[in-house]
């Protein structure tokens, strides 16, 4: 169980291979975008992307979403993506992009805001826009359409093949069965099997007329290094993954347990493809969304199988994350329809980890939080089968708040002997949250808990503040060079915005570009820098030109002061080291320097 969180879920992609392929067809997913770490990066040149933004002002568009406020050239808003009270959202009709400067620190483009605003896929946020720019996607090239309209289609085929085939296997239906789950909530969610062959669904799919090259490219087989097709799900019990829209985009499969062994996952997801990424998707929510409303919390479990057993136990206002842990964008999703949650996740460590690590992203975000781990078995689904009928109670009674699982976590095992410790890990959890509000009731209870006065406690917290800001005595020479260059850097970032607002202030900075940072100049910071500046730089040219002076100031003396640390470093080590001629003449160098300071 440990090891499973840790393993990478998706089967390994394979590689096409040269000569063994015919050439593609000239518009595939990967020609029109690129993926990196799971976001998008840039498009592709693609007539029909292209046409719906050029058709169409980001500004616009985001205004419909947001009210946006004029900055410069740029407008500013409240960022939609996290919570602020002061706008750090920036949107440029130059560049037409987007980003936050705050938390996220993430931008793009109109498809891109729209994807993660609606939370939706490339595909579904391209239809709204094209929707919204009176562009009608009829207009596009069916080739085009297919592309993705076709990576739909298999999927549905694929839901009902697999239907079928459990309907015919007496060892997966077994299986479900002894997992205690009805025919009536198999049917409601349509599971499935993929038989425990080679290419079952490749020669079904071919025979029904669809082409191994979509198949593929929806996910469901891969090439082998043989240069054959082969299913990517086999001996499977499949739950299909629905979109908000309940569209089937990916399917999450379950080996059946005689086929377990070391070398496959026990659950595997489809790829990532312009309809699926698994970040993003949230089992069930098409279903759990009015439950959701109408209960005004979501219950989020680890995977299908919980899920699906407590819904047949008739707790419906829950979703689940489907191999991965849960997401930020998961969460900004689930907050947009509540602002409480109850996580349920596995009675083991690796379940309090992975409820650790949700509650710091939950209380960013400022959703109420409960913790609910089952008085007996593992997870949901282990105590379902073991005490029937009785979940629904029992999750309604047994609810932790974040304070009392943290109280017992740090006070009472991780650190039970050691007060200073364990009262830190606490601290540092209620930096996570929010609301000054929950801050500092967490605290009243921590002092009333731990009978450590409140006061002592907050000043506790300000010197992890402090720590945390990486304001630590420097102890190497490596060490110099990093604390005091952080401030440079912000120095000469700042400089740089101030410049970049006012750009005849840019002969002011000449005499000084020795003392700055190379990356200070970097081209690829500079479209940012703009989007910045309208946001921070708001005195006028003179205000901003006396800051420029100010600045340049101290980003000389800090240069000049990182560098004599430095010496007095060397310095120290050429007398242990026996050499004093190399000693004085540091010396030397660390008395022109302290001229050049006076001087300036
Ligand atoms: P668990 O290992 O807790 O699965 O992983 P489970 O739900 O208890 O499984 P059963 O009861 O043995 O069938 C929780 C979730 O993590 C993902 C799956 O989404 C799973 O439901 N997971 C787990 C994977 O994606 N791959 C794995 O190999 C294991
Ligand atoms: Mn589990």
């Amino acid at each position: 169980m440990h090891e499973a969180r840790t393993r990478t879920f998706n089967v390994k992609s394979v590689k096409p291979r040269f000569g063994l392929t015919r050439p593609r067809p000239n518009l595939t997913n990967s020609a029109l975008y690129e993926r990196r770490n799971g976001r998008i990066l840039n498009f592709m040149p693609n007539d029909a992307v292209q046409e719906i933004k050029d058709k169409l002002d980001i500004v616009e568009i985001i205004r419909s979403y947001i009210p946006l406020m004029p900055a410069g050239k740029n407008f500013k808003a409240v960022c939609p993506f996290h919570k602020e009270k002061t706008p750090s959202f920036i949107v440029s009709p130059d560049r037409q992009s987007w980003h936050c400067f705050g938390s996220c620190n993430e931008g793009g483009d109109v498809i891109s805001f729209v994807m993660k605003y609606e939370q939706v896929e490339f595909y579904e946020a391209l239809k709204a826009l094209a929707e919204k720019a009176g562009v009608e996607l009829k207009q596009f090239n069916p080739q085009q359409e297919k592309e993705f309209g076709v990576l739909y289609d298999i999927h549905e085929a694929a839901v009902k093949f697999y239907e079928d085939q459990l309907a015919q296997s007496e060892e997966a239906k077994f299986y479900l069965k002894q997992r205690g789950i009805h025919d009536d909530t198999r049917e409601e969610f349509s599971i499935g099997f993929a038989p425990n062959a080679k290419d079952a669904l490749m020669v079904h799919l071919i025979n029904t007329g669809y082409a191994a090259t979509d198949i593929e490219r929806a996910g469901l087989a891969f090439k082998t290094d043989r240069g054959t097709y082969m299913d990517r799900f086999r001996g499977r019990v499949m739950f299909p993954l629905k979109n908000t829209f309940g569209k089937t985009v990916s399917f999450s499969g379950r080996i059946l347990p005689n086929l377990e062994t070391d070398n496959v996952g026990k659950y595997i997801n489809g790829p990532e493809t312009p309809i699926f990424s698994k970040s993003r998707i949230l089992y069930a929510l098409d279903k759990a969304k009015q439950e959701i409303k109408k209960l005004e919390y979501a219950a989020i479990v680890e995977g299908q199988m919980d899920l699906v057993t407590l819904y047949q136990e008739g707790v419906r206002n829950v979703v689940a994350t489907s191999g991965t842990a849960l997401t930020n964008t998961h969460l900004q999703t689930l907050r947009k329809i509540t602002d409480r949650i109850v996580l349920a996740f596995d009675t083991d460590e690796a379940g309090k980890l992975a409820a650790e690590r949700t509650l710091d992203m939950a209380h960013m975000l400022d959703f109420t939080a409960r913790l609910f781990f089952v008085p007996d078995g593992k997870d949901a689904s282990e105590y379902i089968a073991k005490n029937p009928g009785k979940i629904k109670g029992v999750i309604e009674r047994m609810q932790l708040t974040p304070f009392q699982f943290y109280h017992d976590r740090f006070f009472l095992d991780q650190f039970k002997n050691d007060i200073k410790r364990a009262t830190r890990a606490f601290l540092q959890k209620t930096l996570m949250l929010a609301s000054p509000i929950d801050q500092n009731t967490w605290i009243q209870q921590l002092a009333a808990k731990t009978r450590i006065p409140e006061q002592v406690l907050y000043e506790e917290l300000q010197l992890i503040k402090k720590t945390r800001s990486g304001k630590t005595e420097p102890q190497t020479a490596q060490a110099v060079e990093e604390a005091p260059t952080s401030r440079i850097e912000k120095i000469a970032r700042r400089i740089a915005l101030v410049c970049t607002a006012y750009p005849s202030l840019r002969n002011e900075i000449e005499p000084y570009t020795a003392y700055f940072p190379k990356s200070a100049f970097d081209q690829k910071t500079k479209d940012l820098l703009e989007m910045q500046s309208s946001l921070e730089v708001t005195g006028d040219e003179e205000t901003s030109s006396n800051e420029i002076k100010f600045l340049l100031h101290e980003l000389k003396s800090e240069y000049l002061k990182a560098k004599q640390q430095k010496l007095v470093i060397r310095m120290k080590e050429a007398q242990t080291e026996g050499k004093p001629e190399e000693s004085s003449r540091l010396l030397k160098e660390f008395d022109e320097l302290t001229k050049l300071r006076e001087n300036d």
